[in-house]
């Protein structure tokens, strides 16, 4: 603050106080800083372009305020949109922090060079270490599991434990899927080359093609419910999509998920595949300090609760609430969260070969 008003007034008396020794510069400037109109100081802000829409997130941009004295502008869109719009501003953005979801799309966002490396103990401390780009260009501040669903009454002709159990031969026309091109899919499908090498990803998406009861079409909740009527019998869908359902106050949501049962795949081996919402300070944030706080401050218990909450997810440290919880505990893949990303490519190959539209 001092630094602008310094500044502003520099530039306003130069040509009168440049004469003055620099220690008599700042004492005037100090001397009018106390005297200058409120109005024409500059507020303390953190400018938030969020692809999250979510009431729970007005309380907690307003909770930030009352304990900091910076206010929130925010700023909401699609993912992909806001990362242009960051991109075509280029170093005039306004922008100082992006919150996005899913580990793929961050990766996108740090590929077009919009974040800068952020260093805080706090993020360090809070935010597990496979939460975040390993350089600090951005931070997952809540989680999401990828689950399998399957319908309760129809059962399944064998024990699926695994998202590799969806390509058995067993379960010829009963599996609805996502398309390909979804990022949350192409995630997926990064951890798997990871855990088991391209060849084999690839043989498991074309034998969960030859199990397909439909082609790829919809979104998560889509595939619930078509799974729940029985137009298929099992599905891949992110938790939080479960948890909205539990949660509803509509009774056709709530019957959708007392038709399924959840798995949590992979317990036995490298736990279930896990994403995230995160976060990433931009290149040319003007309120870079600022936006620091306010992404520290996201990692507090009170902010964690409530950022999950708002959609359903999972905090990234602390207790879990809200309906999700209900699904009960669970075994995660730990690998880095940057890998989705950079499996990206690789995985629409795979996709591609396989058949998966
Ligand atoms: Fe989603």
């Amino acid at each position: 603050m001092k630094d602008t008003l310094i500044k502003a007034i520099s530039r306003q008396g130069s040509d009168r106080v440049f004469a003055l020794s620099g220690r008599l510069t700042t004492l005037l400037a100090l001397t009018l800083a106390s005297v200058w109109p409120a109005t024409l100081v500059a507020e303390e802000v953190v400018n938030v372009y969020s692809a999250r829409h979510y009431d729970t997130d007005m309380a907690l941009y307003e909770e930030f305020t009352r304990q900091t004295g910076i206010k929130v502008n925010l700023i909401e869109g699609g993912s992909d949109a806001l990362i242009e719009r960051i991109v075509n501003e280029g170093e005039f953005t306004p922008a100082d922090l992006l919150i996005t979801v899913d580990a793929g799309r961050l990766w996108r966002a740090s590929e077009k060079n919009i974040f800068q490396p952020v260093e805080s103990q706090v993020m360090d401390q809070r935010v597990p270490a496979n939460l975040r780009d390993p350089d600090g260009l951005w931070f997952g501040l809540s989680k999401r599991v990828r689950a399998i669903a399957y319908n309760k009454a129809a059962g399944l002709p064998i024990d699926v434990m695994r998202y590799e159990d969806l390509a058995n031969p067993a379960l010829t026309d009963s599996v609805c899927m996502r398309s390909s091109s979804n990022i949350y899919n192409l995630s997926l499908m990064g951890s798997i080359i990871e855990a088991a090498g391209e060849a084999a990803a690839e043989a498991w998406a074309a034998g969960v093609v030859k199990n397909f009861a439909r082609k790829p079409q919809g979104n998560d909740t889509a595939q619930l419910r078509a799974v729940a009527s029985g137009e298929c019998t099992i599905t891949i869908a992110n938790t939080y999509y479960l948890g909205r359902m539990i949660g509803s106050d509509d009774p056709k949501d709530n019957a959708v998920t007392d038709a399924l049962t959840v798995v949590f795949p992979n317990q036995e081996d490298r736990g279930a595949h896990v994403n995230i919402s995160g976060a990433g300070v931009t290149r040319y944030a003007p309120n870079k300090g600022n936006a620091i706080k306010f992404l520290e401050y996201l990692t507090s218990n009170f902010a964690q609760e409530l950022f999950a909450q708002g959609n359903n997810e999972y905090p990234i440290i602390g207790p879990t609430s809200g309906p999700v919880a209900t699904l009960g505990a669970f075994q995660e893949d730990a690998i880095n969260a940057a890998v989705l990303g950079e499996r990206q490519a690789q995985a629409v190959r795979v996709f591609d070969r396989a058949g998966w539209q």
